[in-house]
């Protein structure tokens, strides 16, 4: 079966766990390396990823880029736009071509039934880097940030604020499969995808709606926050209102616990959904957050190689 990655139930809470420990290892076996040195085991070897943009990106582009070199393979970066894709060519044919050409696929897309069209016509793995719906490898780097930082994620408290978007599903969703707790603070209206709310408490994860900010950071371990605005979402002046009391400032994050860890995937915009003072505090974790996709991201093309 070929091991696809389009969102973190693919791969499983037990999947996951392990993922995050040879993250760590690797990152440990290669402290103070220079950044494009292969892994002393080079475990992908020969192995070429193709990555696809449909939509803008700096931390996916560049980390699955160096993620496939420090595992001893390589990796292509097209735009859509240049591609067939980009003029009509469909992306069954696509994924039949790139499947004899390369050995795994990652795509950056809009709607998630492309990626999901994608992967069911390709015979190589496909990694989803961010659909509209999710967005599982930052989340992936973002559970790895939090557990290097000392926090179990058993019980763990997190407190999102802002818009329920893909990032926040992500979130979600590993919730419920690696058993810690969400307190979604988003505005009525802007609520993130009720399957992944189910999915999540179902499986035993306490995820509450709490539209109160303050509330829903009280003695939270983790702050997280995003863009109000994605990728191909409108501006609107009604949305920006109703996000504004959602920013992450100083004093909301006076509510959480003195110790808690501020995480945001970037790209931040400074003075919207985060406050200068809160992401250059010592509590923020945001570029460990995004070296560490480049670790995580190794992690999850080994599970797709079957290697891990
Ligand atoms: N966090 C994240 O996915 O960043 P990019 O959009 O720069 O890839
Ligand atoms: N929610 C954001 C994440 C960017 C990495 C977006 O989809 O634009």
């Amino acid at each position: 079966m070929t091991r696809h990655f389009l969102n973190l139930s693919d791969a499983g809470g037990h999947a996951m766990a392990a993922m995050i420990n040879d993250a760590i290892d690797r990152k440990a076996a290669r402290a103070g390396w220079p950044k494009g040195k292969p892994d002393a085991d080079a475990p992908l070897a020969g192995r070429v990823l193709a990555t696809i943009f449909e939509k803008n990106s700096t931390r996916t582009r560049v980390s699955f880029d160096m993620a496939m070199r420090q595992l001893g393979g390589s990796a292509m970066i097209m735009e859509a736009g240049s591609m067939q894709l980009g003029r009509g060519e469909s992306i069954a044919d696509t994924a039949r071509v790139l499947s004899r050409m390369v050995d795994a696929i990652m795509i950056r897309t809009d709607d998630h039934a492309k990626i999901e069209e994608l992967a069911a016509h390709a015979s190589v793995p496909v990694i989803n880097g961010l659909t509209d719906l999710s967005h599982p490898c930052q989340i992936m780097a973002d559970l790895l940030t939090v557990i290097e930082h000392g926090k179990a994620l058993p019980g763990l408290e997190l407190a999102w604020l802002g818009d329920g978007n893909n990032v926040l599903n992500s979130i979600v969703e590993a919730a419920g499969l690696m058993k810690f707790n969400v307190r979604i603070g988003v505005p009525e209206g802007y609520d993130c995808d009720g399957g992944f709310v189910a999915a999540a408490l179902a499986a035993g994860a306490n995820v509450r709606v709490i539209r109160d900010p303050a509330e829903a950071v009280r003695g939270a371990d983790v702050v997280v926050t995003d863009t109000w605005i994605s990728m191909g979402q409108a501006h609107g002046e009604a949305k920006l209102a109703a996000m504004a009391p959602y920013q992450v400032n100083s004093a909301l994050m006076a509510e959480a616990k003195p110790d808690a860890l501020f995480l945001h995937c970037l790209p931040a915009h400074r003075g919207e959904e985060v406050s200068d003072m809160v992401i250059d505090s010592a509590q923020s974790v945001v570029w460990d957050e995004a070296e560490n996709r480049i670790h995580a991201q190794k992690s999850v093309l080994l599970w797709a190689f079957g290697q891990l």
